[in-house]
């Protein structure tokens, strides 16, 4: 007769989904969640759109649909590497709910968790960390989003962050939390 298998680790990871406008704090929250992360022992990756726009999306700006295309391929990516047993953080613009839904039917509901950066445009714009805002502004830029690019935010996210009245520890905190109660079972 056949032995039994032994029982596989049931544990799964997930992928957190940071959305916002850019200048909004997404990579900064994602690379202190990444490092809460690894310091509870948890294998993780940032995708974040600085890292994938210099190779794995190095072909396409930020038309509707190339930004439509970007979400599409690294929800893909996310998806593998949810897989593969690392628990995803992207950190993206992602700006169209319907792209953002997709990723979370590509992923599955139960994996994936939206967090919106509730940064107003106001503030993302006076840090303008990479002085785009203000080329947007003067027409230098065009396709920006917030100045003529549309954000649509997400009508009910796990968790919104308002990162001008906490700290990336914070927030990070707050992403935790909500990691443990329904990421990873
Ligand atoms: S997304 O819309 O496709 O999700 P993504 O997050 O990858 O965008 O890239 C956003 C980053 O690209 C911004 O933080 C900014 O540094 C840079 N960028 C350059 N041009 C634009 C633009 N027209 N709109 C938004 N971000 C831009």
């Amino acid at each position: 007769m056949a032995r039994s298998l032994p029982t596989e680790n049931t544990k799964t990871t997930t992928v957190l989904w940071l959305t916002g406008l850019s200048g909004a704090g997404k990579t900064t929250l994602a690379d202190q969640v990444a490092r809460d992360l690894r310091a509870a022992g948890q294998a993780c990756f940032v995708l974040d759109g600085d890292n994938v726009r210099k190779g794995l999306s190095q072909d396409l700006g930020f038309s509707d649909a190339d930004r439509t295309e970007n979400i599409r391929r690294v929800a893909e990516v996310a998806k593998l590497m949810r897989d593969a047993g690392l628990t995803v953080i992207v950190a993206l613009i992602s700006p169209f709910r319907a792209e953002r839904d997709a990723a979370r039917t590509s992923i599955g509901n139960d994996h994936f968790i939206e967090i919106y950066l509730d940064t107003p445009l106001a503030v993302a714009e006076q840090r303008d960390v990479k002085g785009l805002y203000k080329k947007a502004r003067s027409g230098e830029l065009k396709n920006f989003t917030g100045i003529d690019s549309p954000y649509e935010p997400p009508l009910a996210p796990a968790l919104t962050i308002h990162t001008e009245t906490e700290t990336p520890q914070q927030s990070a905190a707050r992403v935790m939390q909500v990691l443990n109660v329904k990421g990873n079972r």
